[in-house]
């Protein structure tokens, strides 16, 4: 199999052949999506949130996301392999971020990293893809910053906001990032930065016109029934199929139904 790289996410949008992004966070489900033909796989710091049960994605640590990474990493043969750089570890001095970036890359075999933000990382941004790093922005809800939002609402509503993500990312475009992901705001807003940028964009709740779209792996397979956001579709009730599968096994087990005589030696 061909491997994925920077370049051939580039080559996309100039062809204009959409770009498939899931987030995964260990190596069994990494195995079945690379297999299956997605184009990026994310090691997001949403694993805080759905591999360890937090509110935010704030309290997952660089050893943590590099514990993922690892476990992916280990199942990919063909996908391009993003690593999200956790909160707290670019946002200060920008030779700290080079130093995170470089852990990552030297104990993951990330190809990308993606970070949040536009012009506050600027340095950070910088000294990164300097060292040879491919970056994928991050604009809109950037959830690092979620206790400046106030919560996990719709960005870039207003006129200000759009002109500052607008310019956030002619930014990432210059410093070199290779794509950006805009993420829960207007679907026009998200069509006008596509069409004014060569990096493609990546949408989760951005609308059609983006050039590529990024789900978390458990909502597009219905592992949580509590979380349904319109920008979700499910494409699998996995939480149903599971527990019904659970709920025979207790059966088969409590009945001596399980194991049988082919299932014992
Ligand atoms: O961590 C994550 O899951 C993400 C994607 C939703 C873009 O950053
Ligand atoms: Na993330």
């Amino acid at each position: 199999v061909k491997k994925v790289t920077v370049n051939s996410i580039l080559e996309m949008k100039a062809t204009v052949e959409k770009i498939s992004v899931l987030t995964v966070y260990d190596y069994t489900m990494a195995s079945i999506l690379d297999a299956a033909g997605v184009d990026i796989l994310l090691v997001g710091d949403s694993a805080a949130n759905v591999m360890a049960g937090y509110d935010t994605t704030l309290p997952i640590t660089l050893d943590q996301m590099i514990y993922h990474a690892q476990s992916v990493s280990r199942a990919i043969k063909r996908a391009l392999l993003v690593v999200d750089l956790p909160f707290g570890t670019y946002q200060g001095n920008p030779y700290d971020a080079l130093n995170a970036a470089v852990r990552v890359m030297k104990e993951t075999g990330a190809q990308a990293l993606k970070l949040e933000g536009g012009i506050e990382i600027k340095e950070a941004l910088r000294l990164i893809i300097n060292a040879g790093i491919p970056v994928m922005g991050h604009l809109g809800l950037t959830p690092q910053s979620v206790n400046a939002f106030g919560g996990f609402g719709l960005r870039a509503t207003g006129v200000q906001e759009a002109h500052k993500l607008n310019s956030d990312a002619q930014l990432l475009h210059e410093l070199g990032c290779f794509s950006v992901v805009l993420e829960k705001i207007p679907a026009k807003l998200a069509k006008e930065v596509t069409d004014h940028l060569r990096i493609p964009t990546i949408g989760i709740g951005a609308g059609p016109h983006t050039d590529g779209q990024v789900l978390v792996l458990q909502d597009l397979l219905g592992m949580n029934k509590n979380f349904k956001p319109k920008f979700v579709r499910q494409y699998l009730n996995l939480d149903t199929l599971i527990t019904e599968a659970v709920q025979q096994y207790i059966t088969d087990v409590k009945t001596v139904n399980f194991p049988n005589d082919k299932e014992s030696y």
